[in-house]
């Protein structure tokens, strides 16, 4: 609908009621038109009203153990739990007393009836090869697998690093982790050999499932030499590197702890009983930026997080045994854990996975993709959709996509130019759109749409999911008004949340409980409008969402000064049109040191090396000092600003040395 109702919003009214936020908050704050779900998708939905979801919502607030009891049931339990919750802040207890596996879940108890033969990975190589997996084939690969865990000793509560391409292996690799009770941690292939050294000495993992390399965009990525960097000289925990043959280029093979994937296929069988875990037991760890330079382990546990990937599958992606469902997530982030490999497979549908890169060999190769299967239900992120805007029309024009019957987004704000071209150009006007916030730390949906019943409109994420008591608050934890800008928490127990940071209990509480008394803080700022549809407006902590990636700058600043020449850095994000936000490095050189240019293009190789290309600076400023306070505090709110290319506006009057921002300003002192 309809311009008329955009034109009537009063973008004067609504710039004054709340403060500015984020690069595209001003179209965020006008935008207000309305997109109702059609009868046709809502009639066939599994939740086909908003009076629907409003009952389903009220039950799981007022009376959690009765709505999640229930829904709990659709997992297949080797032993029943006899209570749903036990809740002594910050600790959670889903499910007490239950047993289950969740490799169980996923494969086992579908090969009873028809899905054994169904595709439960569609896998497309990004040179084109094409492989599919039936559940029955994954399931045995799964096994074979679990037992070559278990020829290296891998035991229960063993951690188990996955650092791997894009392929079905990883998968494999995961859920044989699962099928023993053994916690992955699976590493993003963008990561360095340093930061894989970091994770493998914070877990103690034994050993490392890798391959030899992967493809990106017609390039290898030399994934065992990282790991093999990431070993070298160091006294490590991990005893066995296994290495799958993907790439097929030379690589080290060290003697006594690097094992071929495909040989030790030749020494295992196909049987592998699952391990039933208690509900709690832990599941996996995935590191995540936060505002220290050292990344998190997050730790998810089993019964809960696997319900909540499932329900949130079955909910809000409305899953079918006939859709090819295709979440453009790396499978290292927690996007690909939870809705590329555990709530589709926990459901029984058929998940598509993609090796390579959008504009790999062209700009189409989505398109491609979503026409050759007939994708029904699609999910990426708003940094791709602002690309594909940018390379053009004509390379969707090129391909049916009329397949398409539910379209989703996550990782950053989208905003409405690009939810509207999303709409109307890739899914035909007619299918409805997802907008999903959520976090590594929530395991699964948070504030979504639900497709068959939700009203939308670009830019919003609309409404708390099931168990999701959300609410937006200022820093004496009062609900503050209508558009107004305040803290987004969660004010009660889900099932998928996480329960602890690895080794750190005391971190866990500071990070996420602390703010609020017995309320979990989110670390985004929102909004909610008149109708309460909730509107994200970004991190406020110091945490940067580049390209829909978490990224600490205090992280990007410890790399900055591992490097000779830097004194000190501060680093901060700037809007960018594409990726959401950039990186703006702030550095004073060491006595003697000139800065110049080509320190600067250093400074950025030197944090791609420590950290991975996923944190490459755009942009390296020097001078002679930094604004800080009189304390001694770095003035973020300034860099901010100058990074943006704004004046400086504010309080600048306890800045210890005024020249400083003019020289910044001016581009730094070279
Ligand atoms: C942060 C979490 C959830 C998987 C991908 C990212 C931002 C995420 C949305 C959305 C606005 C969003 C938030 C959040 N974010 N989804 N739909 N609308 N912002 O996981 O790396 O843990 O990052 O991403 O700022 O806190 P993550």
């Amino acid at each position: 609908m309809s311009k008329k109702a955009a034109a009537k919003s009063s973008p004067k009214k609504a710039a004054k009621t709340a403060p500015k936020a984020a690069s595209n908050s001003k179209s965020l704050m006008t935008e207000s038109r309305v997109f109702k779900p059609s009868a046709e998708f809502s009639k066939k939905a599994r939740i086909s009203s908003m009076a629907q979801y409003k009952k389903m919502h009220e039950e799981s607030i007022k009376h959690p153990d009765k709505f999640f009891g229930r829904e709990a049931k659709e997992l297949h339990w080797t032993k029943p739990f006899t209570k749903v919750l036990d809740w002594k802040c910050p600790n959670a207890k889903w499910f007490i007393g239950g047993k289950l596996n969740v490799s169980e879940n996923c494969l086992d108890r579908h090969l009873d009836g028809p899905r054994k033969s169904k595709a439960a990975l569609i896998w497309e190589g990004e040179p084109g090869e094409k492989r599919v997996l039936t559940y029955q084939q994954l399931h045995r690969e799964v096994c074979r697998f679990a037992n070559v865990l278990k020829r290296h000793k891998v035991k229960k509560g063993d951690r188990v690093i996955i650092y791997m391409p894009m392929i079905p292996e990883a998968a494999i690799a995961m859920l044989a982790c699962t099928r023993i009770g053994a916690m992955h941690s699976v590493i993003f292939g963008g990561f360095s050999a340093e930061s894989i050294k970091d994770r493998v000495l914070d877990c103690g993992a034994k050993i490392i499932i890798t391959a030899d390399g992967g493809y990106r965009r017609g390039a290898v990525v030399p994934l065992k030499k990282n790991v093999d960097d990431a070993l070298k000289g160091k006294d490590t925990p991990v005893e066995t590197v296994v290495v799958y043959k993907r790439t097929g280029q030379d690589v080290h093979i060290e003697e006594g702890r690097d094992v071929w994937w495909h040989r030790e296929l030749e020494y295992v069988d196909a049987r592998c009983a699952p391990v039933a875990m208690d509900s709690e037991s832990p599941l996996f760890i995935l590191y995540t930026s936060g505002s220290t330079g050292k990344p998190k382990g997050i730790l998810h546990t089993t019964g809960g997080y696997l319900l909540h990937a499932q329900m949130t599958c079955k909910y809000v992606f409305d899953l079918r045994d006939d859709d090819v469902y295709w979440c453009t997530a790396d499978i290292g982030w927690v996007t690909g854990h939870t809705y590329m490999v555990y709530g589709p497979l926990a459901l029984g549908a058929t998940s598509l996975m993609f090796e390579g890169a959008p504009n790999w060999p062209e700009n189409d190769r989505f398109w491609k993709i979503i026409e050759e299967y007939a994708v029904t239900v699609f999910y990426t992120a708003p940094t791709a959709i602002r690309a594909f805007m940018k390379w053009g029309d004509e390379w969707l024009k090129k391909h049916d996509l009329s397949s398409l019957r539910l379209l989703g987004t996550v990782g950053e704000p989208i905003n409405p130019e690009a939810w509207m071209w999303y709409h109307n150009k890739v899914g035909g006007g007619k299918c409805p759109i997802v907008d999903t916030w959520w976090q590594t730390e929530t395991g699964g949906h948070m504030i979504t749409p639900i497709p068959g019943a939700t009203p939308t409109t670009p830019g919003t994420a609309t409404l708390p999911f099931f168990g999701v008591d959300a609410a937006i608050v200022d820093d004496l934890g009062k609900e503050v008004g209508v558009n107004e800008q305040g803290k987004l928490v969660i004010r009660k127990p889900w099932p998928s949340m996480l329960r602890g940071i690895w080794g750190d209990k005391k971190r866990y509480q500071d990070a996420y409980w602390s703010d609020f008394k017995g309320w979990y803080f989110a670390g985004d700022g929102a909004r909610r409008d008149k109708q309460g549809n909730f509107w994200i407006i970004g991190r406020i902590d110091d945490v940067l969402n580049v390209a829909g990636h978490r990224l600490g700058t205090a992280e990007v600043e410890s790399a900055l000064v591992s490097h000779p020449a830097v004194a000190e850095a501060a680093v901060v994000g700037r809007p960018d049109e594409m990726k959401g936000q950039g990186v703006v490095c702030f550095v004073t050189v060491k006595e003697g040191i000139k800065s110049s240019r080509e320190l600067g293009e250093e400074l950025k190789k030197h944090v791609r090396k420590v950290i991975g290309p996923v944190a490459t600076p755009d942009e390296v400023r020097f001078a002679a000092a930094l604004p800080k306070t009189r304390s001694g505090k770095i003035m973020r709110r300034l860099l901010k600003q100058i990074a943006a290319g704004e004046l400086i506006k504010g309080d600048t009057t306890t800045l210890e040395d005024i020249n400083v921002i003019a020289q910044l300003a001016a581009g730094g002192e070279d």
